[in-house]
């Protein structure tokens, strides 16, 4: 692999299907860029099986031997500094993070998230927007700034919410579309392709991913 290829770090608490899907986009030769380091918060997270299936470096490490956030955050920050980690990708990291990690990697973490945002952030996206009768949901790839599932939006796809749908299934129909746009956004990244302006973020060739 030549020097210049992304090296990306994901951070990830469940069972790792977005890792899956940037693992699957490299295997097949869309995505050119490759996972130096997974990181979980989660000793049992599937995601840490899946990377070490691709014999990938994979490390739990435990928020409870950490004083605070800040502490915890640092340490993750050596982490994937020592594996040269130039993008993160928060792939169902549920645990927020401060400014000892975001300083380091200004405009340098991305993260995936469940709905259109600014609708429904946080915790439970999809029984909120179903809570709230909306009739398109979708996913939402975003910069992550110090606010919960807020910094700037990179890419959004919508996803129609049909009569009778369950959390299971509107999620299901959700995941779809980000195993779809995650990796195209790396690809993007990593050819230099998107640019941040403030709060707006602009994609050279004007194509929409
Ligand atoms: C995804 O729905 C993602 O949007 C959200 O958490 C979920 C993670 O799923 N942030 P997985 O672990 O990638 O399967």
């Amino acid at each position: 692999m030549s020097d210049s290829t992304l090296v990306i770090g994901v951070l990830a608490s469940g069972r790792g299907s977005n890792l899956q899907s940037i693992l699957n986009a490299i295997g097949s030769g869309t995505l050119k860029a490759r996972i130096g380091v997974v990181v979980s918060d989660k000793r049992d997270a599937e995601a840490l099986v899946k990377a070490k299936a691709h014999h990938l470096p994979a490390f739990f490490l435990d928020p409870r031997a950490y004083a605070d956030r800040e502490g915890y955050d640092e340490a993750v920050v050596q982490t994937l500094a020592g594996h040269q980690v130039e993008l993160i990708i928060l792939a169902g990291f549920m645990r927020l993070v401060t400014k000892k990690f975001l300083d380091p990697f200004q405009n340098k973490v991305i993260n995936i998230h469940p709905s259109l945002l600014p609708a429904f952030p946080g915790l439970h996206a999809h029984r909120q927007a179903l809570a709230y009768g909306v009739k398109v949901s979708g996913c939402t790839v975003h910069f992550v700034d110090s606010e919960v599932d807020h910094g700037p939006i990179i890419s959004q796809v919508s996803v129609p919410v049909l009569e009778g749908d369950t959390e299971s299934s509107l999620a299901d129909r959700i995941l779809v579309e980000e195993h779809r746009v995650l990796p195209r956004v790396i690809q993007y990244y990593a050819d230099g392709k998107i640019r941040c302006e403030g709060r707006k973020v602009l994609i050279e060739d004007g194509l929409s991913i």
